[in-house]
């Protein structure tokens, strides 16, 4: 085992009893209590990703990281619900980043990619960045690796928008689950930076969650425990009825995130999942005219293959946030999980909330 900094170890027994689930989660892990394991998690994602991402900037010109280092430790050591603005957030959010991130200026060649989570968002970037960087492989490279700290307008320390700045990218292509009204939309606009925002239907969102849930290494932490039920049925529950703090405010969840995209949709371009899924070539197309980048069918041809689940699924693999996130990527999963009476609670939810709009979800 590397050795770990021994400032940030949280050694109570509270905390190693409360972390059994999560050390189950790691059983390949050479490690003796839960505590190692997530200060082994913490240390390996901060190397990784950090000196990753910082050995593309010349060494004079790499900012000092400790503060985003810490930020790692914090996230999964201390994992907290945070309240900002009225809404509530996962561990990894930070309010001064995504302050930061709402009074910055743009380029107009920035994408930022939107989404509630297990939306679809992670495919839509890729293919953005295929479409951003013409497939160029170091570009690709250096932008597979801009997961969640870097990548996320609301996640790491605002520092790290120097870092991105300056790395040898065409275009800057951002992602966000935030709520639409967190998101300076009038500027991004003025700055002619583009938006897209990813949906997909809510029955197979809530079956990608509830499994990307029980995959969260800090599920057990006393700080989460509450928000994490295990069984399907308590998970519906909990979810349809705005209990989880998931990027929205008490008592809402992904209809509302969708209903305050929807109010910038002659800004904002909407890519529906279940489109995609039925013809990625169309869809491709589509976001390459949006983002002003010419592409042929048969560019598009190239990017759907590249871009497929199989490929995706065993080539990003490493890179995803969580194992088993590349689940099975398919429309109608729903019906495997949803009661008859769930799947009529949830339409009928869904027309309350999102009824009046021109939303139509593809459930199949
Ligand atoms: P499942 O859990 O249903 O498999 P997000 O990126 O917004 O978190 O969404 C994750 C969901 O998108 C997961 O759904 C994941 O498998 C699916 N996904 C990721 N890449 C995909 C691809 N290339 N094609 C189809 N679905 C994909």
């Amino acid at each position: 085992m590397r050795q770990r900094n021994p400032d940030k170890t949280d050694k109570t027994d509270e905390f190693r009893i409360l972390c059994t689930a999560t050390l189950s989660q790691c059983n390949n892990c050479k490690v003796s209590t839960p505590a190692e394991y997530l200060i082994t998690m913490a240390d390996t994602e901060k190397e990784n990703i950090i000196n990753d991402v910082i050995s593309y900037l010349p060494e004079d010109e790499r900012p000092d990281m400790t503060q985003l280092k810490n930020y790692f430790y914090t996230g999964l050591l201390n994992p907290k619900i945070t309240y900002w603005n009225g809404f509530r957030f996962l561990p990894r959010f930070n309010a001064e980043t995504a302050k930061f991130a709402y009074e910055m200026t743009y380029k107009n060649s920035d994408v930022i990619v939107a989404a509630f989570p297990k939306a679809g968002s992670t495919w839509i970037r890729t293919i953005v960045q295929h479409l951003a960087y013409n497939s160029d492989p170091k570009q690709m490279e250096i932008s597979s690796k801009l997961n969640t700290p870097f990548s996320y307008l609301e996640t790491g320390i605002p520092i790290k928008f120097e870092v991105v700045n300056k790395l040898p990218l065409s275009r800057r292509i951002f992602a966000t689950h935030l709520d639409a009204q967190l998101v300076n939309l009038k500027k991004i606009k003025e700055c002619g930076a583009k938006v897209i925002y990813c949906i997909r239907n809510p029955k197979d969102q809530a079956v990608s969650w509830y499994h990307m849930y029980q995959n969260i290494r800090y599920i057990d932490h006393p700080n989460f425990k509450e928000f994490c039920p295990k069984t399907w049925d308590e998970f519906f529950n909990m979810y349809t009825s705005g209990k989880q703090p998931l990027f929205t405010r008490d008592g809402e969840w992904y209809p509302d995130h969708v209903m305050s995209w929807y109010q910038h949709r002659d800004d904002v371009m909407f890519v529906v999942y279940e489109e995609m899924k039925r013809n990625p070539v169309k869809q491709i197309l589509r976001i390459a005219e949006f983002l002003n980048i010419p592409a042929t069918l048969e560019r598009a041809e190239e990017i759907a293959s590249m871009t497929s689940f199989s490929k995706m699924s065993v080539e990003l693999k490493d890179r995803a946030p969580v194992g088993n996130f590349y689940r099975k990527g398919e429309v109608g999963d729903w019906k495997n999980y949803f009661s008859d009476e769930q799947s009529k609670i949830m339409d009928e939810l869904i027309q309350e909330k999102l009824g009046n709009t021109e939303i139509k979800f593809i459930y199949e």
